[in-house]
């Protein structure tokens, strides 16, 4: 984790992390208690919401954990109401739940597009819609996490693209709708990240991954940290004054345009 920052300025602070369970959003999820914030998380698997709430735990902080399905609306309504009455009012909301697999658009059912969009699209509207209410206004910071599909096509994820476009347009357009109430929404997209469920997916054998770091300009792939120390800086007071923006924390791997994945 960076140590660019103080070791406590997000102490006081709440923080929901939907998705927080594993991998990229639990690096986040860890990294916002490191700097001091009691974190929420939920994901579906109550096994993986016991385990994160235990590792949030032993940073010192304060955790509670619920498991639901981001694509049930009242489920997660249920859960922010719980997580705002245990913690208090939520400072950060990170809404990072997402599905993925690799499928040519000619051989994807309609059902596995649908589950990817709503798992990441209606699924980030339910996180960010149900939060609102109990935002702590002005000042709540919102990160959505993206991907470079939102702006690449990218051959057999077809689902993705389309998802994550959509998670960029609401993106912008709640920071134009709730920023007149204080509340700074953005984005990060990540690339392609050691160690995670999501290139484990996408890039399976070493010659996917040497594929892959040819197109990054950096030459290697990102590390978890790496993203969470982004989603500190937004959660920041040196970010007050950013929203509406999607970040990519890629390497430079948007800058080369589509790439090659498996199975194209
Ligand atoms: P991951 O470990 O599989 O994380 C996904 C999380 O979302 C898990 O906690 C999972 O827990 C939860 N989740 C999945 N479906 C859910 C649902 N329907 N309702 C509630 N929770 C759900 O994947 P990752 O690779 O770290 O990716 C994390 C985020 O980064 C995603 O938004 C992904 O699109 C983005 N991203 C990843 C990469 C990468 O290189 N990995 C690159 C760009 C963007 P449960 O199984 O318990 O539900
Ligand atoms: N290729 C093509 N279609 C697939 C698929 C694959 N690898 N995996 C699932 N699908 C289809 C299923 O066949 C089904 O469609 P059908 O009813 O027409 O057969 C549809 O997707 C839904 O599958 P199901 O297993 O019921 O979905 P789910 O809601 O239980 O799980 C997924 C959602 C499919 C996205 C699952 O992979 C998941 O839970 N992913 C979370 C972890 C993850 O993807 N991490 C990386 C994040 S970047």
């Amino acid at each position: 984790m960076s140590d660019a920052f103080a070791p406590d300025i997000l102490s006081g602070q709440v923080a929901f992390v939907a998705g927080g369970t594993s991998g990229i959003n639990l690096g986040i999820a860890k990294a916002l208690a490191a700097f001091g914030a009691d974190v929420a998380v939920l994901s579906r698997s109550q096994d993986k919401v016991e385990a994160a709430v235990a590792e949030i735990e032993a940073t010192g902080v304060r955790s509670v954990g619920m498991a639901a399905d981001v694509r049930d609306f009242d489920a997660v309504a249920d859960a922010v109401g719980k997580v705002a009455n245990t913690l208090g009012q939520l400072d950060i909301v990170v809404s990072g739940a997402a599905g993925n697999f690799v499928a040519p658009a000619a051989e994807l059912s309609s059902n596995g597009f649908k589950a990817v969009v709503d798992i990441d699209l209606l699924g980030t509207f339910n996180v960010l819609r149900s939060s609102y209410e109990h935002l702590h206004k002005p000042g709540a910071s919102i990160i959505n996490i993206s991907a470079p599909q939102g702006s690449l096509p990218y051959p057999a994820q077809a689902h993705v693209c389309a998802a994550k476009s959509g998670v960029d347009m609401l993106t912008k357009t709640l920071a134009l709708e709730w920023g007149p109430a204080g509340v700074r929404v953005n984005a990060i997209a990540p690339g392609p990240i050691e160690g995670t469920e999501g290139m484990a997916r996408l890039a399976p054998t070493e010659e996917d991954r040497k594929r892959v770091e040819q197109a990054i300009p950096m030459g290697r792939y990102g590390r978890i940290d790496e993203i969470a120390s982004l989603a500190v800086f937004l959660c920041s007071d040196a970010a007050q004054y950013l929203s509406g923006a999607i970040i990519p924390c890629d390497g430079g791997r948007s800058l080369a345009g589509p790439p090659q994945y498996v199975s194209a």
